[in-house]
């Protein structure tokens, strides 16, 4: 925090407000202390400055038991983290109700600052395969408006390593994560709820979805991302929970899968709720040795969880996947597995080249009638 006296302190706004400069509060970290408290004194700080503000966390390794920062703010805020922020190994010296940074209400937030935010999840919860129950491990952001994160890293969380609810208006731009490709539940961002998004430039290595696109998500543009190891771009799981709202626009361009178990997905559960999911385009992709590199699958039951005798409810329309490239780990390089309770509608595939090492590709069609526009290799061949 500011080593200014308040009187100074306060001149200082008064000067800074009266040029229409910002305010700069360093956070005095200390090796081996935890910067929690010192954060949240500098945040209280800035978040009452009524000019705009940054926060800024020094170069350097410290530790972070949890920390929420809430606003609404004044003025625009800026959070530089520079240096790496460790989260305690044990999950049992974290209050299991909160997660472990959250950033929420506020309008105009920016995070920037090149730093690295360390979930520790190798040293313990990795090892014991995510069998702790409760895992208070996310980079929570909550209902911001306006606001970028740029140049972050989210390096081996416990879960989710980001988790977006609600909101609008907000990008991550040069946003890195990264997990071992067999850490449990390590999914990059999750984000749902929030109307405009935007994921540019970014770079996901971890154990489960790239990226993944829960329910009342409008209008999320995703280009320039690098997707490997991990489990693709996935929309939902949707259709297990009443009253989930549409999933509506979603724009994936430019942007590469390497090694994963999935490219581009859909996936619904069977027996499910009534739900929609509309208008998705996924365009100039390239696949390199995925394991299923486009699949819509209406009949997603993990570990037999479910009921596959009634299909899903789930809605699927406006679907396109044009000029995909690249090479399938497994025969199974197209698979449009629709629901029999509500065929997909609007499905259509443009210039399609997917090709597999020890044969021929193949696609499977169900409950769907796509309309093939360009060349497709593997042919599709739907009923
Ligand atoms: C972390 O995010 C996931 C995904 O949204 C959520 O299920 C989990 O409850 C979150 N963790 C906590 C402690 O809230
Ligand atoms: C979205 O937020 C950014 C960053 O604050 C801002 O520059 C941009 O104008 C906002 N866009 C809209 C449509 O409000
Ligand atoms: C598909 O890709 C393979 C491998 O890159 C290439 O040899 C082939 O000509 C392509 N086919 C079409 C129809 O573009």
């Amino acid at each position: 925090m500011a080593t200014i006296t308040y009187c100074a302190f306060t001149f200082i706004l008064f000067l800074l407000a009266h040029f229409g400069e910002s305010a700069t509060f360093n956070v005095a970290a200390k090796a081996n202390v935890d910067v929690g408290p010192a954060l949240l004194k500098a945040w209280k700080e800035a978040c009452a400055t009524k000019t705009a503000s940054t926060i800024v966390i020094p170069k350097g390794t410290y530790p972070m038991t949890q920390v929420v920062l809430i606003g609404p703010c004044k003025a625009p805020l800026e959070l530089q983290i520079m240096g790496t922020l460790k989260a305690p190994p044990n999950p049992k010296d974290m209050d299991i109700k909160k997660e472990w940074f959250t950033i929420r209400y506020i309008d105009h937030f920016t995070l920037t600052g090149g730093g690295t935010l360390d979930g520790q999840g190798n040293v313990i919860v990795y090892p014991a395969k995510g069998k702790s129950h409760k895992l208070p491990n996310n980079l929570s952001l909550n209902f911001l408006t306006n606001s970028v994160i740029r140049g972050i890293t989210t390096l081996n969380s416990k879960q989710f390593h980001v988790n977006v609810l609600g909101g609008k208006n907000l990008t991550f731009d040069h946003f890195t994560v990264k997990a071992p490709g067999d850490s449990p539940n390590t999914d990059g961002i999750h984000i749902a709820k929030i109307v405009g998004a935007v994921i540019k430039d970014s770079v996901f290595a971890t154990g489960d979805d790239c990226i993944s696109i829960g329910d009342g998500l409008e209008n999320l543009k995703i280009t320039g991302v690098t997707c490997g190891p991990g489990h693709g771009i996935s929309v939902g799981s949707l259709g297990r929970t009443p009253g989930e709202t549409p999933v509506k626009g979603m724009f994936v361009s430019n942007t590469k899968f390497i090694g994963t178990e999935n490219g581009a997905r859909i996936k619904t559960w069977p027996s499910s709720h009534h739900g929609v999911i509309t208008d998705i385009y996924f365009e100039n992709i390239d696949m390199k040795n995925v394991k299923n590199p486009i699949v819509i699958d209406q009949e997603y039951c993990p570990n037999n969880e479910c009921n596959k005798q009634k299909p899903s409810l789930v809605k699927i329309s406006k679907v396109s996947y044009k000029n995909i490239k690249g090479t399938s780990a497994t025969p199974d390089a197209v698979i449009l597995g629709c629901s029999k309770g509500v065929p997909c509608e609007g499905v259509e595939i443009g210039d399609i080249n997917l090709t597999f090492k020890g044969g021929a590709a193949k696609s499977v069609c169900k409950n769907v009638k796509p309309k093939l526009t360009g060349k497709q290799v593997p042919p599709l061949v739907c009923k």
